[in-house]
Order: C-alpha cells, then sequence, then structure tokens
C-alpha cells in the first residue's frame, strides 16, 4: 500500500468516493487521479479540500429561465451548507427549461433534460447531487434523472415569485394572465390596461405563484421525501428560501456520508403521498405525467384506476388558485406543506422514509401543531369534497382521460353536445375565431395531434380558447377535449391526455364534426356515441401516418415517447423491470 496521495486506497471504503469517484483508469488508476487533482488545482483548490464528501449543485440558471432567477444565491447558500457540514461544493450546468422559452414545448425537451441530468451526475465525480428546479418541467427532468443516476440527492426548489397589484387587485401567474387575456378577448379591458398588468404579473423572480405545475412539483417533491421539510412553499427571494438551501446543502453532505441513495426515498409509499397530496393540493394534471415518468424510472406503473379511486376519498385542502382564492406566498405563510400533510396525516404513509433520514411522519411531528389559518382547510371542511383530479374512460379514451374537476364548471360535468372538431393546433388558430364557425356554448370543442407525437411533445394547447363569439356573448366555460395537456394554472371543463392520442390512431383520430359526445364525470366517462361498427369503418377509410422524423432529438422523440399514462418518457429510460404499480 502506498502513501502517495494520488495512488487510490483499496482499503479505504471510500475509494469510490469524492475525488476518486469513477476514475477513467485504463490500467493506470494512480494517473487517473494524478490527473484529475492537477486540472482542478488549476482552479486552486487545496489537497484539504479535495479529501472531502464532494456534493455536485445542478445549476440550472439561465437568461431564458425567470423562474430559476435566484440560482446566483442558492447555489451560495448551498455551498456554504455543504461546507459547514464539512463537504466539498462541485456546482456544474445542465439544460434548463422555461415554459415561455422552449419551442416546440417545453414538455418535448423534458426527457432530453433528465438525460443531461442522469448522466451529468453519473459522469463526474459526486457523493450527493443538489438538484436546483423550479419552472414546470425542470424538478420532473431532475427527479427523473437522478432516480435513474441512483446516487444520493436532494432536490431544492427555486421557489414562487411574489404577487403583483393592477390597479388595486392583487395578480400572479399564470391563472390571472389568462383571466386578463380572456378580458382582453372579450372586449372588456383596452390594449392600455392590458399592458399595465403585463407589469405586474410576475413580481419577482421564481416561478408561477398559483398552484400551477410548477407549485405542484414543489409539493410533490417534498411528499416524495426529495426535500427538506419545508422546502416546497418558501417564495424565490425569501430569506426563508435562502435558509432552506443552506439546510439542503448540509443536507446533503450527510446523505453523501450515509450513503442515502434515493432508491431508499423513491418508494412505493412515498409515490402514494405524492398522489394523496397531489390530489389534495387541486394540483396540475401534469403531475399526474410527471410522477408516472418519475415512477417509471424506479420500476413502477401508474395505476390510472386506483389513483381515481385514491381521489374519490381525498379532499381538496389547499385553497390555492385556480382551484381557490390564495397564493404560493399565502400557502408559506400558513405553515407550507407542514399545514397540509398534518392535515392528510390519516390517509399518508408515515413510515416513508425522506432525504433528512427520518421518516415523513417524523418530519409532522417536528414541524409542531398548526396555527389559526385560512389556507389549508381541515378536512372536515374541504375546497373541493374529492381530489381535484378525475380519471375518465370510454370507447373516446380507453386508456384513459383526465379532468380537473376541481376547477371546472360544475354544470358542465354532466354534459352531452355536438362535436365541433379541430384537426390540429394550427386549424384551432385559423378558425377558432372565425364568426363563421359553426359553434354553441352547448357543443363540445375537440382538438387532436397535439398527444406526445402529434405535435410532438404533448403541448399545453389543450386549453382551448372559448370562440371569440361566443366570448363576446358572455360565456365563461365550454367542454373541451384532447389528446394534449394544459397548464396547471387555467380553468375550465377541459378533458386532457386522452390516451391513445391521435397521431398513432386513438379513436380521437376518428371524430367528427356533428357526432355527439357525452361526458360524465359522476360515471367518469367519456364516450363518443358513435357505434364500434361506424368507429371501425372510419378507422379503414381515414389511415393515420404516424409522424416521423429524418434526424436528431426530433427522431429519437418520435420514435421512442410512450403515452400519457407512462408519463411521456423516452420507453428506454424506464427502468428495463416493472416492479409494481403505484398506487398499490
Ligand atoms: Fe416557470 Fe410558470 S413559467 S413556473
Ligand atoms: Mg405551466
Amino acid at each position: 500500500m502506498s502513501d502517495s496521495p494520488f495512488e487510490p486506497d483499496d482499503s479505504a471504503t471510500d475509494n469510490n468516493a469524492g475525488m476518486r469517484k469513477g476514475l477513467t483508469s485504463y490500467g493506470d488508476r494512480g494517473f487517473s487521479l494524478f490527473l484529475r487533482k492537477a486540472f482542478i488545482k488549476g482552479a486552486g483548490y487545496t489537497d484539504a479540500a479535495l479529501e472531502r464528501p464532494v456534493v455536485g449543485i445542478a445549476n440550472t440558471g439561465s437568461a431564458y429561465n425567470p423562474c430559476h432567477g435566484n440560482t446566483p444565491q442558492l447555489i451560495e447558500a448551498v455551498k456554504r451548507g455543504v461546507m459547514l457540514a464539512g463537504g466539498l461544493a462541485m456546482d456544474f450546468p445542465t439544460i434548463s427549461v422555461h415554459e415561455s422559452f422552449a419551442a416546440p414545448t417545453s414538455m418535448y425537451l423534458r426527457n432530453l433534460m433528465s438525460m443531461d441530468t442522469e448522466e451529468m451526475v453519473r459522469a463526474q465525480p459526486m457523493d450527493a447531487v443538489v438538484l436546483i428546479g423550479g419552472c414546470d418541467k425542470t424538478v420532473p427532468a431532475q427527479l427523473m434523472g437522478a432516480a435513474s443516476a441512483g446516487l444520493p440527492a436532494i432536490q431544492l426548489i427555486t421557489g414562487s415569485m411574489l404577487t403583483g397589484s393592477h390597479r388595486g387587485e392583487r395578480v400572479g401567474a399564470c391563472t390571472d394572465c389568462r383571466r386578463y387575456w380572456g378580458k382582453y378577448r372579450a372586449g372588456e379591458i383596452d390594449a392600455e390596461e392590458t399592458a399595465d398588468v403585463n407589469n405586474q404579473l410576475v413580481a419577482s423572480v421564481g416561478t408561477c405563484s398559483v398552484m400551477g405545475t410548477a407549485s405542484t412539483m414543489a409539493c410533490i417533491a417534498e411528499a416524495l421525501g426529495m426535500t427538506m421539510p419545508g422546502g416546497a412553499a418558501p417564495p424565490a427571494v425569501t430569506a426563508d428560501r435562502i435558509r432552506i438551501a443552506e439546510q439542503t446543502g448540509a443536507q446533503a453532505v450527510r446523505i453523501a456520508r450515509d450513503r442515502l441513495s434515493i432508491d431508499k426515498v423513491l418508494t412505493p409509499a412515498a409515490f402514494e403521498n405524492a398522489m394523496r397530496v397531489l390530489l389534495a393540493i387541486g394540483g396540475s394534471t401534469n403531475g399526474i405525467v410527471h410522477l408516472a415518468a418519475i415512477a417509471g424510472r424506479m420500476g413502477l406503473d401508474v395505476d390510472l384506476h386506483a389513483l381515481d379511486r385514491m381521489g374519490r376519498e381525498t379532499p381538496v385542502l389547499l385553497d390555492l388558485k385556480p382551484s381557490g382564492q390564495h397564493y404560493m406566498e399565502d400557502f408559506h405563510a400558513a405553515g407550507g406543506m407542514a399545514t397540509l400533510l398534518r392535515e392528510l396525516k390519516p390517509l399518508l404513509h408515515l413510515d416513508a422514509l425522506t432525504v433528512t433520514g427520518r421518516t415523513l411522519g417524523e418530519e409532522i411531528e417536528r414541524a409542531g401543531p398548526g396555527f389559526k389559518q385560512d389556507v389549508v382547510r381541515p378536512a372536515a371542511r374541504p375546497i373541493y369534497p374529492q381530489g381535484g383530479i378525475a380519471v375518465l374512460w370510454g370507447n373516446l379514451a380507453p386508456g384513459g382521460a383526465i379532468i380537473k374537476q376541481s376547477a371546472a364548471d360544475a354544470q358542465l360535468m354532466e354534459h352531452e353536445g355536438r362535436a365541433v372538431v379541430f384537426e390540429n393546433a394550427e386549424d384551432l388558430v385559423a378558425r377558432i375565431d372565425s364568426d363563421a364557425l359553426d359553434v354553441t356554448a352547448e357543443d363540445v370543442l375537440v382538438l387532436r395531434n397535439i398527444g406526445p407525437k402529434g405535435a410532438p411533445g404533448m403541448p399545453e394547447a389543450g386549453y382551448i380558447p372559448i370562440p371569440r363569439k361566443l366570448a363576446r356573448a358572455g360565456v365563461k366555460d365550454i367542454v373541451r377535449i384532447s389528446d394534449g395537456r394544459m397548464s396547471g394554472t387555467a380553468f375550465g371543463t377541459i378533458v386532457l391526455h386522452v390516451t391513445p392520442e391521435s397521431a398513432i390512431g386513438g379513436p380521437l383520430a376518428h371524430v367528427r364534426s356533428g357526432d355527439r359526445i357525452r361526458l360524465s364525470v359522476a360515471h367518469r366517462e367519456i364516450a363518443l356515441l358513435v357505434s364500434d361498427d361506424e368507429l371501425a369503418r372510419r378507422a379503414r377509410e381515414t389511415g393515420v401516418p404516424e409522424p416521423t422524423a429524418e434526424r436528431g432529438y426530433r427522431k429519437l422523440f418520435l420514435q421512442t415517447v410512450t403515452q400519457a399514462d407512462k408519463g411521456v418518457d423516452f420507453d428506454f429510460l424506464r427502468a428495463p423491470n416493472t416492479v409494481g404499480k403505484v398506487p398499490r
């Protein structure tokens, strides 16, 4: 055994840890370590620094991503926490994806970000990783990537933006973005007021301030046990958020030392807790797709039937827009996730392990008793008696579809109407505002070819606007159906994720304008009132050519992307073996 600092010491337990991790030796590991240390010393490190556990920090700061605009401050605080706990912090860049700056849709890039995260976590020497994410697709991408990489990992949420004030009214992205744009379309406000409110909707850096996908995934990450307790709710610009970052850094060193790998946290019990929370917060429908993708990385399939059963016994307790009235900063002031989890306790698996090394139940106890607040309702007085999301089946969606019932018009949840079909997003743009469009408030708008392969990337185009002539007449909601997704910040009677999608020949491809469609949320049904024979005849008549691409990422995407029920992940990224179902 050599005393050389460059000789990997075979007797040491940390022989494959810290800077020694993943040495590409080609027969001479000593030389490999010698080279690695020479290069890192070029940045001014001492040997003493390099002997510590290494915590990687996935830096997703980007000028294109204002939802991650506090990343520099977060990294500084994480590094402080890592150093206080005796580790060495190394931040590294990965892809960053923002909802408004990623064409054709951010969802198209989520899997790419997950691959980047997975491979960089695996490739570079680190004993644990802190994942800094916030905007809709980043947290799921990071959890997917980290789940596959298998290292100890901890999620740090960037935090929500502050709310703004427009002419005396409190506003925040992006439920209010839609509301004000709707007013503008209906001619209720002029261009000047529209420009004014545009300055107020996003009042600071940070993620959307309502229970959209970003807030949903923040709550889900905490429910999964992947963040520090209280890690979901603090707004981006608060001292609380920075303190969470410092604690996250310190905890990352402990999970590195304890080898608390991510598979010990992302268990079936953790996913069930996350599903309960998704239902109880009136969370974004996108949360289901992302949970299915993360679970798939652990070899777990999401069972939509069981999720729906779970939904029937899980009330919506969180009073946040779009289902309720408050914003994320109010949730934080009301105690954040601890307040919600305390209320949900009878429905949770309290023995699920979290990144703190303690169970979820222990963390709920440590958070102490609650206090008087009006953002999280008691279970006896819910916002909505059932979970926010219901799963629908029928001949139009043999693989299932979903509706966010807590954000829909109660009067339209049992409805039969005439289909008005739009072939794709372009057709919708061309005709939706035409005065010649044959449409009434009783009709059912159908938009196809916006599924995983159809668009591609399953864009949030499922929030079909109210046709202009109906909007002007004061119509606020209409039944809408598509194979796409919608923003978690949207409101309406909108059936989404119709599976299988139309681009691969699902029944949605064969709906014709004038057909009758029945929606019954009570019976969990979405039915096309056309006979099986007629549907089969239409399928024979109109072949559906599957979308293809010549080269590049788009080709990979179209060849391997799965349907909504499998999380729209690439088939080769899922765990090779299915080991179970969630909920069980
Ligand atoms: Fe980033 Fe809404 S756009 S969270
Ligand atoms: Mg969104």
